[in-house]
C-alpha cells in the first residue's frame, strides 16, 4: 500500500513504537502491574483486527498511535468495529484525503476517523434495528453513527456504509463487522475541507443508493448453521472433559462428535514429528504414555477445535523436580497448562507480543492463563522464575494444531511458590526410555498405591 507517506513519518513511528517496547521489556516485573498498561488477552477483538483480512484498518490502528486507547477500552467495555474492506481504503478513497489523513500534522483527524468506527458496546448482527427504525450510537469519536437498514433489500446500513459482511470476527469482548466503505465523521470531513482552499466539494462524493455488486448477492445469504470446517458453535472449554484428572472421565462433546477432521490422526502426526524432531522425547513419551490427554487432544481436534501445544523440550523436563510432581494429577496439570486453545504460530505470537507488550492466553488448564511478552527478539511466556522461551518454533502447524518448542515447564503464577533448587530426589530416579516425568508419577503412585489405576505404569 502507498498511502504517499514520507519514509522519515515512517521511521519517527517506528522508532515510536520500538521505543515502548523496549521500555516496557526494560521494566521489571512489578511496576508493569501497577502502570496503566493493561494486558491484554489473546482472544481480544482488538488482536483478531491486527490479524484479520482488514489489513488496511489495522496499518491505520498503528499509523494512529492508537492501540494503547483501544486496549485501555475493550478493557473497559465490549466494542463493535466497523471494518472497512481493504479495497475502500486503497482505491475508493480520494487520494487527495489520504493523504490528507496521513499527514503528521493530521493525527487527530486520523485518530477521529478510526474511533468513529467504534462503537463501546456490543452489537451483534441480529441486534440491528429492524426496517422502520434507525438507532444511534455514540462512537469512540466525539460523532455519533445511525444503524439502519437498507429499505427494499433489508441489508444493514451503518452511516452511509452497507455491511457486507456481518459478525465477521466474533471475540468475548468485542464483534467486528465489514463494511463496504470508510465512514466518515462530520468533524473530520469539515478539518479536510477548511484545509482545501481551492475545491468546496466534500471528500465524501455524495452516492445514492448502493450499487449492486455482483458479489453482494453473495455476501447477503446468511451463512448456513454448520457447515463442515466451521468453528465449532461452544467454547472449547464447554467441551473439555470435566477437569484434567488421573481417571479418565471422557465426556460427550457438543452434540456429539461431528468428525469433520480426524483428530486422532493429527494428534499422533504431531507425536510422531515431535519425536522425529529430536529433543522432545519426555514430552511425546507423556503425550502417548501418561495421560488421555492425547485420547481429549484428538477429539477436541475432531470436533472442530484448534490447539497449540507449548512443548517443553527434554533440557527443560529434567528439571523438573520431584517436589513439583508430588500431587496427584500434577503430571496432567503441567500438561493441561501448556494447552492453549487457538491456533497459533510464531508469527502470530511474535506479532502480538511485539505490538502489545504482554498478551494473555487462555490454557485449558482452567482458568489459568500463561502470558507471553516479546524478549530479545522472540517470545517469552511465564513471568518470574518459571519463564520459558519460544526455543523451536513451528516444530508442527497444521492448521489444527501448532506445536511449539518451548526452553522451560510452565506454571501458573499463582502458584510459583520458590522451588527449593536443592531437592536431590529427582536425581534418584533413573532415565529410562520412559520419561523422568513418567517415571516419577508412577513411583509415587505407587507409594499411594493407585499405580494399578494406571496401565502405563507397569
Ligand atoms: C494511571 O491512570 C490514572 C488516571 O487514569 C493517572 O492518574 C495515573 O497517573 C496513571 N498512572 C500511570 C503510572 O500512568
Ligand atoms: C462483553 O460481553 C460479554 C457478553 O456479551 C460479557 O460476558 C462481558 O462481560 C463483556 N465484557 C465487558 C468488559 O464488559
Ligand atoms: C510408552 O510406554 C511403553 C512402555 O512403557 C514404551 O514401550 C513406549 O515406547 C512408550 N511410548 C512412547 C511413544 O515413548
Amino acid at each position: 500500500m502507498d498511502f504517499g507517506i514520507c519514509s522519515a513519518t515512517k521511521l519517527i513511528l517506528t522508532a515510536h513504537l520500538l521505543l515502548l517496547a523496549g521500555f516496557s521489556i526494560a521494566l521489571p516485573e512489578y511496576s508493569i502491574s501497577n502502570s496503566n498498561s493493561t494486558q491484554i488477552n489473546s482472544n481480544s477483538v482488538l488482536v483478531a483486527l491486527l490479524d484479520s483480512h482488514y489489513t488496511e484498518l489495522a496499518e491505520l490502528v498503528e499509523k494512529a498511535l492508537l492501540l494503547q486507547t483501544l486496549e485501555q477500552a475493550v478493557g473497559r467495555h465490549n466494542v463493535t468495529i466497523f471494518a472497512p474492506k481493504n479495497e475502500a481504503l486503497e482505491r475508493h478513497l480520494d487520494p487527495e484525503f489520504k493523504r490528507f489523513l496521513l499527514e503528521p500534522g493530521n493525527l487527530k483527524s486520523l485518530q477521529e476517523l478510526i474511533l468513529f468506527h467504534i462503537i463501546p458496546t456490543r452489537i451483534n448482527s441480529d441486534q440491528w434495528p429492524t426496517h422502520s427504525l434507525s438507532t444511534h450510537h455514540n462512537t469512540l469519536s466525539s460523532d455519533h453513527l445511525h444503524l439502519t437498514r437498507e429499505q427494499k433489500s433489508g441489508e444493514r446500513i451503518v452511516g452511509h456504509a452497507k455491511v457486507i459482511h456481518p459478525d465477521s470476527v466474533i471475540r468475548p469482548d468485542g464483534i467486528i463487522h465489514g463494511i463496504e466503505r470508510l465512514l466518515i465523521p462530520q468533524s473530520v470531513e469539515n478539518d479536510f475541507n477548511r484545509r482545501r482552499t481551492l475545491r468546496s466539494i466534500t471528500a465524501v462524493k455524495p452516492e445514492g443508493a448502493p450499487e449492486v455488486d455482483p458479489r453482494t448477492n453473495r455476501l447477503k445469504k446468511p451463512a448456513p448453521p454448520a457447515k463442515p470446517g466451521s468453528p465449532p458453535a461452544l467454547p472449547i472449554f464447554d467441551a473439555l472433559a470435566p477437569g484434567p484428572s488421573l481417571a479418565p472421565a471422557p465426556a460427550p462433546g457438543p452434540g456429539g462428535p461431528h468428525h469433520h477432521f480426524n483428530g486422532e490422526a493429527q494428534v499422533k502426526d504431531f507425536i510422531a514429528t515431535l519425536l522425529q524432531y529430536g529433543g522432545y522425547n519426555e514430552f511425546a513419551d507423556i503425550m502417548v504414555n501418561l495421560t488421555s490427554l492425547a485420547t481429549e487432544m484428538g477429539r477436541l481436534v475432531s470436533e472442530g477445535y484448534v490447539l497449540t501445544v507449548l512443548a517443553p523440550n527434554d533440557e527443560a523436563m529434567a528439571k523438573l523436580t520431584a517436589e513439583q510432581l508430588s500431587e496427584p494429577g500434577a503430571p496432567e496439570q503441567i500438561m493441561y497448562y501448556h494447552l492453549i486453545p487457538e491456533y497459533q504460530t510464531e508469527e502470530s505470537m511474535y506479532n502480538a507480543v511485539r505490538r502489545f507488550g504482554k498478551v494473555n492466553y487462555e490454557t485449558l488448564r482452567v482458568p489459568h492463563k500463561v502470558v507471553a511478552q516479546e524478549a530479545d527478539g522472540s517470545v517469552r511466556f511465564g513471568s518470574g522464575d518459571g519463564t520459558a522461551y519460544l526455543f523451536d518454533p513451528d516444530i508442527y502447524t497444521d492448521g489444527r494444531i501448532s506445536v511449539q518448542g518451548v526452553d522451560g515447564v510452565l506454571f501458573p503464577a499463582e502458584e510459583m511458590k520458590p522451588v527449593e533448587k536443592e531437592v536431590k530426589v529427582a536425581k534418584v530416579v533413573t532415565k529410562t526410555r520412559r520419561g523422568k516425568l513418567l517415571a516419577v508419577a508412577c513411583k509415587m503412585l505407587g507409594a499411594l498405591g493407585q499405580d494399578s489405576r494406571f496401565s502405563s505404569c507397569h
